[in-house]
């Protein structure tokens, strides 16, 4: 039996010793990855945190090759990437659905219009099935009922939304997704999680979420990664309570965990305990 997931025979998603170093302005080389590996296995939510800088923007970008890298090899689905025509990564990255901070919707597009985009892009499909597509995914984000209005009419949570529908429009086997909740406020965070948890459980999409959000992993992610400085530090499952973290991150997590499940602890007793002991 195969308890590692770093091991899996045929994961979803392979980095290999991918590197990238950026030009800054002033000329000099800034190497913003630095020679990682990993293995994402399919079905799970895979969190990529770090401080601001680390590193997680890019590596996120290399698995749909946004990002090229200048050394090492990105498999998806056993497909090597960056050896593949322009035309078979287009097609490739129908696959890989993803989000962004900033939500990044056609400002002038109604919202149907925005999820309808991919599917028109790449368009073999009719009018009849691309609407259908469109409704089915605005059902999934809980949006139906905006089909015809604007961004500037949305809140943040329902930008978010629709931008998670025109991830999913294509049938993606991966959703990336860059601080999806950084521009949202607590509540609204937790309904997109609850939604990106859903799509996960209930349609077996694979997500990476990069995130600085602790609160964020603690919530969403089965496995996390670690990175520091271009860096991979630690790999681990979140409920992998029993192997020592060596990243102050990994700590930090470990640490919100226990706080996290006292307080659920003392609520649970607090409920079995009925109503009256509260005032005890
Ligand atoms: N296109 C670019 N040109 C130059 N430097 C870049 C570019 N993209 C990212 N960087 C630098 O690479 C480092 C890592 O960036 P990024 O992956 O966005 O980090 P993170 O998402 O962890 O905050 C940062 O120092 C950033 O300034
Ligand atoms: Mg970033």
């Amino acid at each position: 039996m195969n308890s590692n997931p770093s091991l899996s025979a045929s994961p979803l998603i392979r980095l290999e010793a991918v590197s990238k170093t950026f030009t800054l302005p002033d000329g000099r080389a800034f190497e913003a990855v630095k020679s990682v590996s990993l293995d994402m296995a399919e079905g799970r939510v895979f969190g990529l945190i770090g401080k601001s800088g680390a590193g997680k923007s890019t590596l996120l970008r290399m698995i749909n090759l946004l990002e090229r890298p200048d050394a090492g090899r990105v498999l998806v689905d056993g497909r090597d990437l960056t050896q593949l025509s322009k035309r078979e990564l287009r097609e490739t990255r129908q696959g890989i659905g993803m989000i962004f901070q900033q939500f990044n919707l056609l400002q002038n597009a109604s919202v149907y219009e925005n999820v309808a985009f991919p599917l028109k892009l790449h368009g073999n499909r009719g009018r009849a099935a691309i609407e259908a597509r469109v409704r089915e995914c605005l059902e999934v984000v809980g949006l139906t009922e905006k089909i015809h209005n604007y961004p500037a009419q949305l809140s943040g949570g329902q930008k978010q939304r629709v931008a998670i529908a025109r991830a999913l429009a294509p049938h993606p086997k991966v959703l990336l997704c860059d601080e999806p909740t950084s521009a949202l406020d607590t509540e609204t965070t937790r309904s997109v999680l609850d939604t990106l948890r859903e799509i996960n459980q209930r349609l077996g999409v694979t997500i990476v979420i990069v995130t600085h959000e602790l609160s964020v992993v603690h919530a969403l992610c089965d496995h996390v990664a670690v990175l520091e400085n271009g860096q991979l530090v630690e790999r681990f499952d979140v409920d992998d309570h029993a192997t020592p973290r060596v990243s102050t991150l990994g700590r930090e997590l470990a640490q919100e965990q226990v706080r996290e499940d006292i307080l659920k602890e003392h609520a649970a007793r607090i409920e079995a305990a009925g109503p009256t002991s509260q005032a005890a």
